[in-house]
């Protein structure tokens, strides 16, 4: 094997492992990255760059090393390239790996979304790193796959809006001389990228489809926002590694510290709200469309009163939408919806009046019109069980209390609020109300009545208080 046919790989290492002959292969994964160099079959030599690493399981479970088989890639992308052309590797650390979790980013009832961050991590390894978006008020990174292609959107926790890390003056000047309206009063701060993946686990609850799938991981990144000490400490252990391996060999973590945040699936072809919604004022949708972007509008507007969200401007919502397609093959168009940015939700009190944060789609024609019978009979079902709301608070809970920061008391509080705001549009969805009527009715917050505080999260002899914000309770139920 001649030098010219070897290839260095960065991957994060999974070692599979099967725990008897008869039970699935399960994954152990190692707290190292492996630097593997792996002989390119002569036959493949030539398509080098279109292959992709397959770490395969094996049956034997005394034999815990994986196969390494390169196949060639399937995809329709011609470019795809692992290595990043242009950037000299050899002299880059091992971003963080050391010390990241590599079990934190796979998610075992989604195979597809860990396949994704996989992805991300493979192109970070190799040289192709997030980029800042330079809209917006946070640190937030279009994540791209090895080809080079955008994948996702990560918004790490210390860079949002008011975190330690957030690389926008205006969010630093706005801190510095503001600081009685900086935040939102209502929320917990810094918590947004649980907001992103809480509004994320709502939608998959009820089955609403219009958040692009988001969860909690961990990235590493040079093009992240880092204090310089960090910068400095992680070249000051490379150089450490470099001379005196054994030395550096003790480290716990080699490079930059890996940030915690959300990572959401990118949508290509969609465009912030505001645009077609513009268009479609000159250039209306077609009856069957116009029904279509309705259904999909209803799911946002659920979405959104359910997390109580409180940043939904019509730059905060995407719309996918072919005006050629619509005229060229009206069958073979459709119009969706996709929720993004959902960091500002959850909040643990309903906002005070004077800053309401209203639900800027309340002002569409579309909010005008009672809920369709198809959304009632989508979300009333689960809306009314109300072993389904628990089960949201419970899997809420796993989500939330990830958090250093995490507080029973304001979880619980917060899940006063969600359940207020479903009662109100379990209400309006009997009533066959409109989004604009829902937005209308009173607050209510539905807490646990105190003193049977149990440790567990739920029993069947709970009691729930409803109140309208700022009044005595007026009826409770068991
Ligand atoms: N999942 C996504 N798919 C496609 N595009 C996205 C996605 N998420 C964000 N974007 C694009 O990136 C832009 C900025 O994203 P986002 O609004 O979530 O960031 P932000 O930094 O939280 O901004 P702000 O809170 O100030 O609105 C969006 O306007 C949109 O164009
Ligand atoms: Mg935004």
């Amino acid at each position: 094997m001649s030098d010219s046919e070897q290839r260095q790989l960065h991957v994060p290492y999974r070692e599979y492992q099967s725990q008897n002959s008869t039970s699935p292969a399960t994954i152990v994964e190692t707290e190292a990255l492996v630097d593997l160099s792996v002989a390119t079959p002569p036959s493949l030599s030539s398509a080098a760059n279109k292959s992709l690493l397959i770490l395969q399981c094996n049956d034997d479970s005394s034999e815990f090393l994986p196969d390494v088989e390169f196949i060639t890639n399937s995809s329709n992308d011609p470019n795809i390239t692992i290595d990043s052309p242009g950037i000299d590797r050899e002299s880059q650390p091992l971003l963080g790996r050391l010390e990241l979790d590599v079990t934190f980013n796979r998610f075992p009832d989604d195979p597809q979304f860990s396949e994704l961050v996989w992805q991300a991590e493979c192109a970070i390894d190799n040289g192709i790193v997030p980029e800042r978006i330079y809209q917006g008020s946070s640190g937030s990174y279009f994540v791209k796959n090895p080809s080079g292609n955008i994948i996702g959107v990560f918004k790490p926790k210390d860079e949002e809006p008011y975190g330690r890390l957030n690389p926008k003056w205006t969010k630093w000047m706005h801190k510095l001389c503001c600081p009685c309206c900086f935040g939102r009063s209502c929320l917990i701060p810094n918590q947004g990228y649980l907001s992103e993946a809480g509004a994320s686990l709502v939608d998959r609850k009820l089955g609403l489809g219009i958040v692009p799938n988001t969860r909690v991981v961990k990235l590493v990144s040079s093009t992240f926002n880092y204090p310089r000490i960090d910068r400095q400490k992680a070249r000051m252990k490379q150089a450490i590694m470099d001379q005196f391996p054994a030395v550096g060999s003790q480290f716990k973590r080699i490079g930059l510290p890996p940030k915690i945040g959300s990572f959401q699936l990118f949508m290509d072809g969609y465009k912030d709200a505001d645009y077609w919604l513009r268009r479609w004022e000159s250039d209306p949708l077609t009856t069957k469309l116009a029904r279509d972007f309705q259904l999909q509008f209803e799911r946002l507007v659920i979405l959104d009163y359910i997390i109580r969200n409180t940043d939904r401007g019509n730059d905060n919502w995407l719309i996918k939408y072919d005006s050629n397609l619509a005229k060229t093959s009206p069958a073979n168009s459709e119009v969706k919806i996709a929720a993004i940015d959902n960091g500002l939700a959850f909040p643990f009190k309903h906002p005070d009046s004077w800053r309401a944060y209203p639900y800027h789609w309340a002002w569409l024609s579309q909010a005008k019109l009672p809920f369709s019978k198809t959304t009632r009979e989508l979300v009333l079902p689960q809306l009314s069980d109300q072993n389904f709301v628990q089960d949201l608070c419970d899997d809420l809970y796993q989500l939330f209390k990830q958090d250093k920061g995490f507080d029973r008391h304001h979880f619980d509080r917060q899940m006063s609020v969600m359940r207020g705001q479903i009662l109100n549009l379990q209400q309006a969805l009997k009533d066959s109300k409109s989004p604009v009527q829902l937005v209308q009715m009173p607050a209510v917050i539905v807490e646990k009545a105190k003193g049977n505080g149990a440790p567990k999260l739920f029993s069947f002899s709970d009691t729930f208080t409803q109140r309208f914000q700022n009044k005595s309770p007026f009826f409770s139920w068991c």
